[in-house]
């Protein structure tokens, strides 16, 4: 199904099928989503669905754990309801610290800052959905399965307009390309774009960028 006639697209279709406790954590977390965003933030919200519902339907075609994915999706944003001056604040609180000015670095702190308290409230799930949440801004060069898929998820939910970038990456998906080629296409189209916007870029994401280049390298040679 991919792109449909108005070339709006979505992700390959998949059949899920959840226990009960599964069926039921997914559930409550998106009613406390709602509770928690759907007035303050509501396309923020709906990009949190969107997002859930890419990265299960992601997980299923790469076997990965779906609920999980989706658990991820559902809460990847959580702390998006802060202003940017109280994201930094809850980042100093909780010790969030990428060894650069903050302000710098606002944009990148709310998945690492959600990881480290909603685990307080929701300890049903496993560590891993807490990695994947906390690696979504900036990713890594050790990327877990689940880690990528809701990477790669969050860059192409079908709220997102289809630009050239996210256009790319969606085909590879639907081409079902090896995990490892779709994040690589979607971080370095991240990293292209800090740069043509002529916007700060994070050290750390250079070296992300720089160790997994130099891997694709090798393996190409
Ligand atoms: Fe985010
Ligand atoms: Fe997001």
């Amino acid at each position: 199904m991919p792109f449909d006639r108005e070339g709006k697209w979505s992700a390959p279709t998949a059949k899920v099928s959840y226990g009960k406790g599964e069926r039921k954590l997914v559930e409550r977390l998106e009613a406390d989503l709602r509770a928690h965003m759907e007035a303050a933030k509501p396309r923020r919200y709906q990009h949190s669905l969107s997002v859930a519902l890419t990265a299960e339907r992601m997980a299923v075609a790469y076997g990965v754990d779906p609920c999980q994915a989706r658990a991820a999706g559902i809460l990847h944003d959580w702390d998006k309801v802060l202003s940017p001056t109280e994201q930094i604040a809850r980042a100093q609180e909780l010790g969030v610290d990428l060894g650069v000015d903050p302000m710098l670095v606002q944009p990148l702190l709310h998945g690492m800052t959600a990881a480290r308290h909603l685990p307080e409230r929701y300890p049903e799930p496993p560590d891993r959905i807490w990695q994947a949440i906390d690696r979504h801004t900036i990713g890594h060069a050790d990327m877990t399965q689940l880690d990528m898929v809701v990477f790669v998820a969050d860059g192409i939910e079908p709220l997102r307009r289809d630009v050239a970038a996210i256009h790319e990456v969606r085909v590879l998906v639907d081409e079902h390309a090896p995990l490892e080629d779709v994040y690589w296409t979607s971080f370095y189209h991240g990293v292209s774009y800090v740069i043509d916007t002529e916007r700060y870029l994070y050290p750390g994401t250079l070296d992300i960028y720089n160790e997994l280049a130099l891997r694709r390298r090798a393996v190409k040679d």
